[in-house]
């Protein structure tokens, strides 16, 4: 992925900057996440933003807040959910679980949404994608903790799984194998089947590459 001339916060910066300091706790993990929704989402303004897995909302402060019009944000945390709220009081956040969640509100097409529940996020997101809610053009981000059981056992979501894979990546467990054979055939199929077209994908991993994290941008394919 390109980093540089990317336009990061204050916060980020000073962030960065407190790193180098000895002994100071490692944030690599949540700067990469940073520098991905920055980038993937670079020219988006007033944006209806969706965040499954909202937190605390540290995303949000650092990089949705400033694209934001509408955003709803729902976690399963209710004490997240009460301190996000707390800190953000315009922000439609719901405590749900974002597997189940159809409450959506009328009316709104997201152009951003940040998939950040760390699990299995297939599910959600083709039910996402299903629902219509979605605007042209659209940007997702991800944060995909299967590729540790893939690597550990090769066990794979359900979604990402199809009929000839076995002989395909004969036992690779590495994270591009992940991504090459299943992530992006998987967002491959749903673009097709919602006439779309990838504008752009990118990829970051954490330090021990068992979690992805990557964006990915579409447009309508017509
Ligand atoms: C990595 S944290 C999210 C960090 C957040 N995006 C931020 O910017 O601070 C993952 C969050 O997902 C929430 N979560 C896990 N499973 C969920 C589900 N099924 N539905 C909604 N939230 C979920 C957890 O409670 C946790 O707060």
């Amino acid at each position: 992925m390109a980093t540089r001339g990317l336009a990061l916060r204050d916060s980020t910066v000073q962030l960065r900057t407190l790193n180098r300091r000895p002994g100071q706790k490692d944030n690599s993990e949540w700067l990469r996440k940073v520098k991905i929704r920055a980038h993937i989402a670079r020219d988006l303004q007033r944006s209806n933003v969706y965040l499954a897995g909202c937190g605390f909302g540290q995303m949000f402060r650092n990089v949705w807040r400033e694209k934001a019009q509408y955003t709803l944000a729902l976690d399963t945390n209710p004490v997240k959910v009460r301190e996000f709220k707390h800190h953000f009081s315009h922000v439609d956040v719901r405590c749900a679980d974002i597997g189940t969640f159809v409450d959506w509100p009328r009316g709104i097409k997201f152009q951003i949404a940040d998939f950040d529940a760390f699990g299995n996020p297939y599910p959600a997101m083709r039910a996402f994608f299903q629902n219509q809610i979605w605007a042209d053009p659209v940007v997702i981000v991800v944060c995909d903790a299967s590729l540790l059981s893939f690597k550990r056992g090769g066990r794979l979501p359900s979604d990402l799984w199809q009929r000839g894979h076995e002989g395909q990546y004969r036992g690779l467990r590495d994270a591009g194998t992940y991504m090459e054979f299943f992530v992006w055939p998987w967002w491959r199929r749903l673009a097709r089947r919602h006439g779309l077209a990838i504008d752009e994908r990118v990829t970051a991993f954490n330090r021990g590459k068992t979690v992805a994290y990557y964006g990915i941008r579409f447009s309508s394919a017509l």
